[in-house]
């Protein structure tokens, strides 16, 4: 991997206030011209946001939300937060269509409204893509990788603040990474789908079962700029430690 590398923590439904103290070790790895290249961002739940948009104030982390509303600004929507509302708080980034959002019923179409409106409020968006275990056995991968960014990024003009983060759904949470031949493989055909978009070289992110232990077949896959880590980052300690291993 060459120039900048993406660590990007998503927290899920886990952290409270007193995660917080556990981030200062992180702090001081981000300021080392050592890991120069590394552009960290957090993703925690909506609830601790501010907090760590404070924390973080005087560093070069950055910080995201894990989803947001449809609509951008405000609206009679109980219960949810529109990019405005995240861009109010200090976020510059969001994540949309995550597996676990699509599992609960969001839809392309969904994620489609979404992406366009975060785009309006100046947010970067990690837009995450990838097919099921049941798709993958059925060889429809890259049909389902094409409906993915077609539907997904439909109408969109400006690709400047999207990156793709590509993970497969059998590979979340299960220990289990995909080869580096169908990595590279997968990779190459986002590359191919997006190339008929824009002429922008869009950041690709890996996500799914990233930790320290994996990452020596994950660090030099050709096309990926990037790791999209869970579990593995809610210990600070181990994502300090996928990161040092990645730049080392
Ligand atoms: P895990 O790293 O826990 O597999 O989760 C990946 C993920 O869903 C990141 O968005």
């Amino acid at each position: 991997m060459t120039n900048n590398i993406y660590f990007i923590a998503n927290w899920k439904m886990y952290g409270s206030t007193t995660s917080l103290n556990s981030l200062n070790k992180l702090i001081n790895l981000s300021r080392l011209k050592k890991y120069k290249r590394a552009r960290i961002i957090y993703f925690p739940p909506f609830t601790l946001i501010k907090d760590f948009v404070t924390k973080f104030k005087k560093t070069k982390i950055s910080v995201g939300a894990q989803n947001c509303h449809q609509i951008e600004n405000y609206g009679s929507f109980t219960g949810s937060i529109s990019a405005k509302m995240l861009k109010d708080l200090g976020c510059n980034y969001v994540i949309l269509g995550h597996s676990e959002n699509r599992m609960s019923g969001e839809t392309d179409f969904d994620i489609n409204k979404k992406i366009l409106s975060a785009i309006n409020k100046n947010l970067k968006i990690i837009f995450c893509i990838g097919e099921t275990i049941k798709e993958k056995k059925n060889k429809l991968t890259h049909y389902v990788l094409k409906k993915q960014i077609n539907n997904g990024l439909k109408n969109v003009k400006n690709f400047k603040n999207i990156f793709i983060a590509y993970e497969p759904v059998w590979s979340i949470g299960t220990g289990i990474i995909p080869t580096k031949k169908e990595l590279e493989n997968n990779v190459s055909k986002i590359k191919k789908l997006l190339a008929k978009k824009t002429k922008l070289k869009l950041q690709i992110l890996y996500g799914g079962s990233v930790n320290s232990k994996n990452l020596s077949n994950l660090r030099n896959i050709s096309g990926i700029n990037g790791f999209l880590v869970g579990s593995a980052s809610q210990n600070t300690k181990n994502f300090i430690d996928i990161i040092k291993k990645t730049i080392n």
